[in-house]
């Protein structure tokens, strides 16, 4: 508990372009989160750098994610979004964590083996003992939810089983986070393969909108979404790529499926696609033209990436002093 509200951690790394997927499926729905928790969203850039990253470009990505939250909508006086290199607690709980925390538990994590499968040539400790930094970023603010996708649902069990086993040897140290079961967003599909998720590391350009792209653009993907031969609009599992754009089509109008059927009774794919980009449109227009102003206002932005970090490592500092008592380190002197 944090001034009265349970807590929600959530991260996120700043690799890769931000899509329609995670603005539907993510970010639109954690807007109004703040409301029952108290949030953190952390912009993981310790975790980022896991893969070999242009510093440069790491640093540009990092900046745009945090704009594209506040643009989104996520309230930066309501929630704490922040970065985690800024935060030293972080690093160093993980350190504490690491040697709670066995080779044979990390070894199982399957997305270890794909990115070990991924990068062969750089399969470095950090990527081995990701899990564990993740851990420690819920950890550090007794989080009690956690809104992970099934994906990192693995790594949210082995925080849990290392913040009970940690508890188990010191007493009641760590909250023990749960998954966070909400309304869930939509789940989009890849435009070009809706048997895919819609992803912002897709080789294919046309298989996902990405939040930044042009009413010409989105329209474009819109049209060229790969479909059937059925003629029909209905919301059934043999025809993924309709039923795709039914999704992205109600989650942008707030129509359920069964009216957005109903509305395109008899209409052909053509005027569907249309009808769906303009959808899109409408929605990240105002999305892009409050990103290009924050982008204007360094001094605002600025300030907000300050005043989170204090208010991060606030809370932050407090679990890491207690853990580090708990272990044995000396009292610092005052
Ligand atoms: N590993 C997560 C991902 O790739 C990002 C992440 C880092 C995270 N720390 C977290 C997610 C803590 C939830 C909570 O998606």
């Amino acid at each position: 508990m944090l001034n009265g509200k349970k807590v929600l951690f959530s991260g996120m790394q700043a690799t890769g372009n931000l899509t329609l997927g995670n603005y539907l499926g993510a970010l639109k729905n954690w807007v109004n989160l703040c409301e029952e928790y108290e949030c953190f969203y952390s912009v993981v850039d310790l975790h980022s750098i896991t893969v070999r990253q242009d510093p440069t470009i790491l640093r540009q990505r990092a900046r745009k994610l945090l704009m594209i939250y506040i643009a989104a909508g996520i309230d930066p006086e309501k929630n704490c979004l922040y970065y985690q290199s800024h935060v030293s607690g972080h690093a160093e709980l993980a350190w504490i964590l690491n040697c709670f925390t066995y080779m044979g538990e990390l070894n199982r994590m399957t997305q270890f083996k794909d990115k070990a499968a991924k990068h062969a040539d750089n399969i470095n400790a950090g990527l081995f003992t990701y899990p564990v930094l993740m851990a420690a970023d819920i950890l550090l603010y007794q989080a009690d939810v956690v809104p992970v996708g099934i994906d990192q649902m693995q790594h949210l069990e082995l925080t849990r089983d290392i913040a009970q086993r940690f508890n188990g040897v010191y007493g009641d140290v760590f909250t023990v986070p749960e998954a966070y079961i909400g309304k869930v967003g939509a789940k989009i599909m890849s435009l070009q393969d809706p048997a895919k998720k819609m992803s912002k590391s897709d080789e294919n350009p046309h298989a996902s909108i990405y939040l930044m792209d042009d009413p010409d653009t989105i329209m474009r993907k819109c049209k060229r979404a790969v479909t059937d031969s059925e003629g029909q609009i209905l919301y059934r599992e043999e025809q993924p790529g309709i039923r795709n754009l039914i999704d992205i089509y109600s989650a942008c109008t707030g129509k359920r499926p069964e009216e957005v059927v109903k509305e395109f009774d008899g209409k052909g794919y053509g005027d569907f696609k249309t009808a769906v980009g303009e959808a899109v449109v409408s929605v990240l227009k105002p999305l892009q033209a409050r990103y290009e102003e924050l982008n204007k206002d360094k001094t605002y932005i600025d300030g907000i990436i300050k005043a989170n970090a204090e208010k991060a490592s606030y809370t932050a500092t407090k679990t890491l002093r207690k853990v580090q008592r708990k272990v044995g380190f000396p009292d610092r002197v005052r």
